[in-house]
C-alpha cells in the first residue's frame, strides 16, 4: 500500500530538493510506493503546480499520486509522514527567533489540520523556523496525536559537526560516531564531542580542547549564517538532505553502536525541563525513538545544556497563547 508524505512550502528552495527525493525512493526504499501531498500558500499555488508537473515528468517509479493544495486540511488527510518546511527564512543579520511570531501562527492551523486529518501513526518532522517551538506550537494544537510523532530538525547540525570533526581529524564522516548535538536549532545549541569515537574508539587524545571550545563549537553553532552570506540564501540541499536522513533513520532505524540528534519533547531526562523540544542524543528501532540514558556530563556541558534550554524556556514563553 502506499504511505502518504506531506511536504509543506513545496513550491520553496527546499521543499523544491525534497520532493523528488522523497518521490524518487530516497525516503522509505524502491519498494514502497509514494503518495505526495503538497502544500503550498495560494500565491504560490502556480509555482506549485510546475513543481507537480515536473515529479510527473520524472516517471519515477516508486511515485504513485501527487495532490497539490492550499488547504491543509486536504494537504494533511491520511498522512503518514509530514515535513513543516513552509516557512519564512531568515535574512542576514537576523537571529531565528526573529521568525517567532510571523511563522508560530502557520504551525498552530497545520497542528490543527493533522490532528483532524493525518493517520493516527503519522511521523511529523518540523523544518520551519525556529523549528524546535514551531514543533512545539504544532504538538500542543494536536492533542489526539501521540506527542511523541513531533520532531524538530536537528541533523542537519549533526551532519555539519561530523563533517567539521572529519576535517579535522583527517578520516571520512561515516568513520566517526556517538556525536550529539544538544537542545536547540539556534546559535545557542551545544555541539558535544564527549562521547566521540573514531572507527569505534575514544577521540579525547585526538582533539586539542581549546579547539573544541573555540572554533569547532562556535563554527557548527554559526553554520547557517556562514551558509546565508554565502548564497545570499538559507541552506536548503543540505537541509533536504538532513530532513530525509532524520525521518528515515526514525522509520528504518539507526546504525548499530551509534546514535542521532533530534529534537523531541522533553521527558526529563538529564534534567531538562519537560514541556520543550529539546535536542538529545537519541537511537531508533521498529519506528521510535529512545534517548540514550547515563551518558557522563561534565560541568561544561552542563552549563551548555542549561543555556540552550533556557532559550527554549523563553521562546515558550513568548507564544504561549498559541499552545
Ligand atoms: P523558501 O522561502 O524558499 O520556501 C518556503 C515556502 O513556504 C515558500 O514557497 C512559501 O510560499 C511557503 N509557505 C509559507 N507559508 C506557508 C504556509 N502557511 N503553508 C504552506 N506553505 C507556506 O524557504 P526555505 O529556504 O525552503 O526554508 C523554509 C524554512 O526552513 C525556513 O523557515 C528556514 O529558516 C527553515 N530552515 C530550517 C533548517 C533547519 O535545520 N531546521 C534548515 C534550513 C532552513
Ligand atoms: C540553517 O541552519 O541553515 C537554517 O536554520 C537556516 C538558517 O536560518 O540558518
Amino acid at each position: 500500500m502506499s504511505k502518504t508524505v506531506t511536504i509543506t512550502g513545496a513550491a520553496g528552495q527546499i521543499g523544491y530538493q525534497l520532493a523528488f527525493r522523497i518521490a524518487s525512493g530516497q525516503l522509505l526504499g524502491a519498494n514502497q510506493k509514494i503518495n505526495l501531498n503538497l502544500l503550498e500558500i495560494t500565491p504560490a499555488l502556480n509555482a506549485l503546480k510546475g513543481v507537480a508537473m515536473e515529479l510527473e515528468d520524472c516517471a519515477f517509479d516508486t511515485l504513485d499520486k501527487i495532490s497539490i493544495s492550499d488547504d491543509p486540511n486536504e494537504a494533511f488527510k491520511d498522512s503518514d509522514y509530514a515535513f513543516l518546511v513552509g516557512a519564512k527564512p531568515r535574512g542576514p543579520g537576523m537571529e531565528r527567533s526573529d521568525l517567532l511570531q510571523e511563522n508560530a501562527k502557520i504551525f498552530s492551523a497545520q497542528g490543527k489540520a493533522i490532528n483532524d486529518n493525518a493517520s493516527r501513526d503519522i511521523k511529523v518532522l518540523v523544518v520551519g523556523n525556529p523549528a524546535n517551538t514551531n514543533a512545539l506550537i504544532a504538538m500542543s494544537n494536536a492533542p489526539d496525536i501521540d506527542r511523541d510523532a513531533f520532531t524538530a530538525m536537528m541533523r542537519l547540525d549533526h551532519n555539519r559537526a561530523l563533517a567539521q570533526l572529519a576535517s579535522k581529524l583527517n578520516c571520512h564522516s561515516s568513520e566517526i560516531t556517538n556525536m550529539t548535538i544538544w537542545g536547540n536549532h539556534s546559535t545557542t545549541q551545544y555541539p558535544d564531542v564527549g562521547n566521540l569515537k573514531l572507527k569505534g574508539k575514544n577521540t579525547s587524545s585526538l582533539l586539542d580542547k581549546e579547539w573544541v571550545k573555540n572554533k569547532f563549537i562556535p563554527r557548527v553553532q554559526n553554520r547557517g549564517a556562514e551558509i546565508i552570506k554565502a548564497r545570499g540564501l538559507s541552506s536548503a540541499a543540505s537541509a533536504a538532505s538532513a530532513a530525509i536522513d532524520h525521518m528515515k533513520d526514525w522509520t528504518l532505524g539507526t546504525k548499530i553502536d551509534d546514535w542521532v540528534s533530534m529534537a523531541i519533547p522533553s521527558d526529563g531526562s538529564y534534567g531538562i525541563s519537560e514541556g520543550i523540544i529539546y535536542s538529545f542524543p537519541v537511537t531508533c528501532q521498529n519506528s521510535a525513538y529512545s534517548i540514550v540514558q547515563n551518558l557522563e556530563i561534565d560541568a561544561f556541558s552542563k552549563e551548555s545544556m542549561k543555556i540552550t534550554e533556557k532559550e527554549l524556556l523563553d521562546e515558550k514563553a513568548a507564544i504561549e497563547h498559541l499552545l
